[in-house]
């Protein structure tokens, strides 16, 4: 982190999605903080609740869902926010490129009209000025000849121009804060690796905040300074993206690590097992039943670890290179305090 103020902090963040009288947690008191220019890549399974947290910073969660904690962006409260407030952050403070951006525009308007409308209503420009501002966004996400693009349907995109003009709509009034829930899930390799450079290119020319949200390890490696690893709803490790990637202190960011293909190795491995349901009653570390460290361990199963802060943080009782003694804090055996230290869920 540098010395300035975070553009969004977020803390303690808990969200709970209620559906047919069950509960789900699906975001466990997440903390963490984005520097002005600075790109945090979160990464993790599906349902770890990425999209849960860029649904929470946009105040966008359906009315089943509860929210606890802090949400600061540029210094205004977006949790306990109004509508109002809220209009005025979504597009001008904050941008999100949704998940199923492939999907999410509008099938039967023009890629330029949901432009413009952005420009319109979040920038206050007149038609003419919103027209020429689209032109211009579309140039800058790489779409070539933006007069005739800006008159087309989705449907005569490709995938890859898509998610470009789906870009360009969360960049038309130009944020502060980029967000892009899975930017290159749905797409090939090629058209994959021409939207990273994209988004790096975006970032150099803008200077603004990005929170890149994928489980694909080569997407957070490509485009993070900072990269957070969510495991069953909360961060298990956070950290500079070069230590966190080349010597993980979790043992499930190890796993992960591991399991990404790479040059060396281009077959993709498997971390066995899988995570538990957010509705799971979990009194110690959610990775210990799949894990080569800590499994069967007893403090593992009785303690939630608490991320141990320093710039690697681990959420672990023996976190990698610090061989296999508990971290001081988490005690082990009949009388440890497994009351203070588990956060019951
Ligand atoms: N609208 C919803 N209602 C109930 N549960 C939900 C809803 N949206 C997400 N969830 C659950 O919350 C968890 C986190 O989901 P999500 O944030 O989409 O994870 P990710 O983006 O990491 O794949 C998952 O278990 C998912 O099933
Ligand atoms: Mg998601």
């Amino acid at each position: 982190m540098t010395g300035k103020e975070p553009l969004l902090s977020a803390e303690n963040l808990v969200v709970r999605y209620r559906s047919h009288n069950r509960e789900a947690v699906a975001v466990k008191h997440v903390s963490f903080d984005i520097a002005p220019g600075e790109t945090l890549g979160i990464v993790g399974e599906s349902g770890s609740g990425k999209s849960t947290i860029a649904l929470a910073i946009m105040k966008l969660l359906p009315r089943t869902s509860t929210v606890e904690g802090q949400i600061k962006v540029s210094g205004t409260e977006v949790v306990s926010a109004d509508a109002h407030v809220m209009n005025t952050i979504r597009g001008t403070t904050v941008g999100l490129v949704y998940q199923d951006a492939l999907t999410a525009l509008n099938p039967v308007r023009t890629i330029g009209s949901q432009i413009a409308e952005v420009c319109r209503y979040q920038l206050g420009l007149s038609t003419r000025e919103a027209y020429q501002t689209s032109l211009s966004v579309l140039s800058d996400v790489g779409i070539g000849d933006p007069e005739l693009r800006y008159k087309q349907y989705p449907h005569e995109f490709s995938g890859g121009m898509r998610q470009r003009a789906a870009i360009a709509i969360a960049l038309a009034a130009r944020p502060k804060l980029l967000i892009a829930d899975e930017p290159t899930t749905a797409l090939d390799v090629t058209v994959k690796a021409q939207i990273l450079r994209l988004l790096q290119d975006l970032k150099a020319k803008h200077a603004m905040s990005m929170m890149i949200i994928s489980h694909d390890l080569e997407v957070i490696r490509e485009v993070s300074d900072r990269v957070a690893v969510m495991y069953a709803g909360r961060i298990v490790e956070i950290g500079e993206r070069p230590e966190v990637l080349a010597s993980p202190r979790h043992p499930y960011t190890r796993d992960l690590v591991r399991s990404a293909p790479s040059v060396e190795m281009p077959r993709i491995s498997f971390i066995p097992g899988s995570p538990p349901g957010t509705g799971a009653i979990i009194t110690g570390c959610a990775f210990e039943p799949r894990c080569s460290v800590g499994h069967g361990k007893p403090n593992c199963r009785a303690i939630l670890p608490d991320l141990n802060g320093g710039p690697q943080a681990a959420a672990c009782h023996y976190p990698l290179e610090a061989s296999t003694k508990p971290m001081p804090g988490n005690p082990v055996g009949p009388n440890s305090s497994i009351r203070l230290h588990t956060k019951e869920l």
